[in-house]
């Protein structure tokens, strides 16, 4: 998954390319690239590593052209290199394209493309679609782009830039995200709202199969037919300051002390929302959860409310899984997607599948008129703002938040089980309070190179959750397990070089989990417990322990999650690792 930005306008183009990369550098950072309207002549410079590679490589470069398109890479064919890095150009230097998503059919168009005598300079896919720009450019820069895309397969957003039409770039959507900025006597392209919200908060978002031509005078959209189409332009409610740090190390740590406003701002939005959904999960014969990653365990944890309060069956799958079995879907079920970003190509194509299958689809997305947003029959939008570490914090909280308001619609206790919902982010700011504790724990802990994550019932989803965040931002191995089955096997893994998170409220499984965590000591396993503040027993049997106020059973994920999210955070801080960016990772995976 990558970033791509273009810009024309009134203004030097470069300084705010690069700006705009350095705000999309969480969706991929192997390499970054530009390519910049210099009077008449192409300037394509780019870099492996991340911006700040390209941006040193840059400095004092007197790039004075007010047309540019850019672009940060997180690799999928070609490996991580300045060959490989984007923008890729025909042979001759010409036009210009930055792209993000995947053409399934590249090995075919280059040989096909070879065959006209064209010598490649990269490994990459997106270099196909250069030079089939260029192929068919009679004159017309749209006119060549409309006939290049009817060749491609796959998913993809690119834009395209040419020393022929000076301050023309034209975008173009399918599968992977794009959004067109308007400004004033200026227009963007972007991946992404936070890339060129300091430049306007005034946004198209590109559908499926749309193409944006951009000059500093306007925007003109059409779809890949070429007909002329008009879409309504949106004023984002976010501003610059919530997609800053605002003085925290990293995002992902103010992502963390945002939880209690973004649950509420959640639960306020789906409280005064018109968007009321026109039935109830007992309509339904089976609800399936699908989802990646993080958003997979908000939906485990979902699966347990959702039978609790309606008793529909429910079951969780993982969407790159989904579209590949032969599990029977049809108009009697409900499928709820769950993604932060609404990108997920996985999901996406997931929700796609089960509405070719005639399910009803039902989105919980966290960004309005994203991909999976627009593609589901209906949606229920979380209010977390723009994430922007690549670790989902706030966006798995305000999905649980999504998901427990919908799982108790039209319940008995509906109104009692509101008000506990709507009492859940001034725990959760007792739980923040206790964050220095955990950053001292932390210390303990750095040169550990495994952990053990065990929960029962609500507790195993968040072993998984705390197991994940740990991974992805420290690379220390960590694997989430039902603390029941760990007798059934990972036992065997028990020593006292092997740290092991055991998370226990006083719910309905409390004794038995304290059964599971005296199997571990008998081992000589050091635990660390996730339990209520008042819970000395609890307390003293555990090595470290990361307290919580006293939650009713049904809530206590809302904050036995946030202890883990901070103890991954903090190991990972202090070994010095890029919390914000982890290696290999992207924070929308728009690829299969
Ligand atoms: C979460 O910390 C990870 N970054 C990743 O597992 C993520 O949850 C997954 O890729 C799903 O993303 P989505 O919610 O945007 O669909």
């Amino acid at each position: 998954m990558c970033g791509i930005i273009g810009y024309t306008g009134r203004e030097q183009a470069l300084p705010l390319i690069l700006g705009g990369l350095e705000r999309l550098e969480y969706r991929g950072y192997d390499s970054a690239g530009v390519a910049i309207l210099e009077k008449d002549k192409l300037i394509v410079e780019k870099k492996a590593g991340k911006i700040r590679e390209l941006v040193k490589d840059l400095w004092g470069k007197p790039y004075k052209g007010k047309a540019g398109i850019g672009h940060t890479r997180w690799a999928t064919h070609g490996e991580p290199s300045e060959d490989n890095a984007h923008p890729h150009t025909d042979e001759k230097g010409e036009i210009a394209v930055v792209h993000n998503g995947i053409v399934e059919n590249f090995v075919e168009l280059k040989r096909r493309l070879e065959t006209h005598g064209i010598k490649f300079k990269s490994d990459t896919d997106t270099e196909v679609i250069a030079h089939l720009i260029a192929l068919n450019y009679k004159g017309d820069l749209l006119s060549a782009v409309l006939s290049a895309v009817k060749e491609l397969k796959g998913a993809f957003a690119f834009a395209v830039i040419s020393s022929k039409e000076p301050m023309r770039i034209i975008g173009v959507k399918l599968g992977s995200p794009l959004v067109v900025g308007i400004g004033k006597e200026e227009n963007f392209l972007a991946s992404d709202i936070p890339a060129i919200l300091p430049y306007t908060r005034h946004i198209i978002t590109l559908s499926d199969g749309e193409i944006a031509d951009i000059t500093p005078e306007g925007v003109n959209l059409y779809d890949f037919n070429g007909n002329p189409i008009t879409k309504e332009i949106s004023l984002v409610p976010w501003d610059i300051i919530s997609a800053e740090k605002a003085g925290f190390k990293h995002f992902m740590l103010k992502e963390i002390y945002e939880q209690p406003k973004s649950v509420g701002d959640t639960i306020r939005g789906l409280v005064s929302s018109e968007e009321i959904l026109p039935f109830h999960l007992k309509d339904f014969r089976r609800v399936l959860i699908i989802a990646c990653g993080t958003s997979y365990h908000a939906g485990l944890v979902g699966k347990f409310w959702i039978e609790k309060y309606t008793s529909v069956p429910t079951e969780v799958i993982y969407a790159s899984e989904f579209r590949y079995s032969d599990i029977p879907v049809g108009e009697k079920d409900l499928i709820i997607a769950i993604s932060q970003s609404g990108e997920t190509i996985d999901t996406k194509f997931a929700v796609n599948f089960a509405r070719d299958k005639g399910a009803k689809t039902l989105a919980i997305v966290n960004v309005v008129g994203s991909s999976i947003d627009r593609e589901s029959d209906f949606t229920l939008h979380t209010h977390a703002g723009p994430e922007i570490g690549v670790a989902a914090t706030k966006t798995f909280t305000a999905q649980l938040a999504a998901l427990y308001f919908l799982a108790i619609q039209n319940t008995p206790r509906e109104d009692k089980l509101l008000q506990d919902l709507i009492g859940t982010p001034s725990l959760m700011e007792k739980v923040l309070e206790k964050a220095e504790d955990i950053e001292n724990i932390s210390e303990k802990y750095l040169k550990k190179r495994n952990f053990l994550y065990l929960g029962r019932y609500l507790s195993y989803p968040i072993a998984l959750e705390g197991a994940l965040k740990l991974k992805e931002i420290s690379y220390i191995h960590a694997e989430g397990y039902p603390a029941g089955e760990m007798k059934h096997g990972p036992i065997a893994l028990i020593d006292e070089a092997m740290p092991v998170v055991i998370i226990a409220p006083k719910d309905r499984v409390y004794e038995k989990t304290l059964s599971n965590l005296a199997e571990v000591k008998t081992r000589k396993g050091k635990v660390i417990g996730v339990g209520f503040s008042e819970d000395n027993h609890l307390k003293d049997l555990c090595e470290s322990y990361l307290e919580i106020p006293a939650v009713v059973e049904d809530l206590s994920p809302f904050l036995t999650v946030i202890p883990l999210q901070l103890l991954a955070y903090y190991i990972a801080s202090k070994l010095g690792l890029d919390v914000d960016q982890p290696r290999n990772l992207a924070k929308t995976v728009t690829v299969e």
